[in-house]
């Protein structure tokens, strides 16, 4: 047993805060995970502070506790050491993103000449990897899909992601996927009330459908994406997860499907479109039922960018559209790239008569 400070967190959002901290670097792997009841104690390497953790979005408590030791492999650090200079060490990304069996890394070009050793040494350090990817194009156009190299391991790029007992079979080369949004999708998840019909219109593969359908068994949800590899998975996510008796998916641009199979049909519209949502709140006025609903709106905001001025531009774009509205919260859910966040407005909109 060792003395170690640790965070307590509720189990339910214990699957997102370990997956960050784990991006990190921040789990302290020669110390195992504690149980108590309802809540689990992760051991931390270095120094955190409770302002940190503020990114997490979940309430959390830092603790001291007493951990039982891990039988461990070599850190990714040892690996490292003695392939780079103690210069490159600092520049190897503290933060990278693991989706099922593939670890996504952006390496910075001072260590593009050593990425292949790079990679082979985070393959090696991370269970349960099968390949290691460096990220070499920003995530772009209608789809949101970025550029990939292998940096190690082999296969493809197509993986199997679990997540509040849930399974996503996607490819990251050809889908949107993040695993940063899973606090996001429990807690929309845990607001559907029995009954309600749920309209995702950026579905993706289908990640807040159906984790909504599952956790919801009274619910009706349609989930749309206009990528076709996104909908083939979608489809195929529905059959994996069997809500196919909950959850509908259509390929195909939300707009135009919100005047026709989705008219009028929605209690509740996700729009986790961010770089563009905004764009898009015609059609979730159209998918919303005549008495109105619960919009959960995304969007990208400048650290600069004031969200209570940016939600008075939403209301006012509602107005526009015959509806009044009332912001019901807002958060911040997480950064994207420096300076730059990704909110959540959660909104009732109401059509005037
Ligand atoms: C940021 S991703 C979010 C995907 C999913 N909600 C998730 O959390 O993984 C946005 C998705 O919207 C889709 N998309 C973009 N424009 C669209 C449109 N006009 N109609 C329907 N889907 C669209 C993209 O293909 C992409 O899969």
């Amino acid at each position: 047993m060792r003395i170690g400070r640790g965070i307590r967190v509720k189990k339910l959002f214990g699957e997102h805060v370990l997956r960050i901290l784990r991006a990190r670097n921040l789990v302290d792997k020669s110390l195992l995970i504690k149980r108590t009841g309802d809540f689990l104690v992760i051991p931390l390497a270095g120094e955190v502070q409770k302002e940190d953790l503020r990114e997490l979005g979940v309430e959390v408590d830092l603790v001291v506790e007493e951990f039982e030791e891990a039988t461990r492999m070599p850190s990714l650090f040892e690996n490292l050491r003695g392939i780079l200079s103690e210069e490159d060490l600092k520049s190897i990304p503290r933060s990278y993103d693991v989706i099922g069996d593939v670890c996504i890394l952006q390496l910075p070009p001072v260590l593009y000449d050593r990425r292949r050793v790079i990679g082979e040494a985070f393959l090696k350090s991370m269970k349960n990897i099968r390949i290691v990817l460096n990220k070499t194009e920003p995530l772009s156009g209608e789809y949101r899909v970025g550029g990939y190299e292998l940096l190690a391991g082999e296969g493809g790029t197509e993986t199997i992601y679990r997540e509040h007992g849930c399974v996503f079979k996607l490819d990251v080369s050809r889908v949107f996927f993040t695993p940063r949004l899973s606090a996001e999708r429990i807690r929309v998840a845990s607001l559907v009330k029995p009954g309600e019909v749920v309209c995702d219109l950026f579905a993706g593969v289908g990640p807040f459908s159906i984790i909504i359908a599952k956790k919801n068994p009274g619910v009706k949800v349609h989930a749309c994406d206009i990528n076709p590899h996104a909908y083939q998975y979608l489809v195929e996510n529905i059959r994996l997860n069997r809500v196919e008796d909950r959850v509908k998916a259509y390929l195909g641009d939300a707009r135009e499907l919100s005047v026709t199979d989705l008219k009028n049909v929605g209690d509740r519209i996700i729009m986790n479109l961010p770089m563009s949502s905004e764009m898009y709140l015609d059609a979730a006025r159209n998918s919303l039922k005549k008495q109105g609903g619960v919009v959960h709106l995304h969007i990208f905001l400048e650290k600069d960018t004031d969200p209570n001025e940016k939600y008075a531009g939403i209301e006012e774009s509602f107005r526009r559209l015959g509806c009044e509205t009332r912001l019901l919260s807002s958060r911040r859910i997480r950064e994207v790239a420096p300076f730059k966040y990704h909110w959540g407005f959660d909104i009732e909109v109401k059509p005037k008569k």
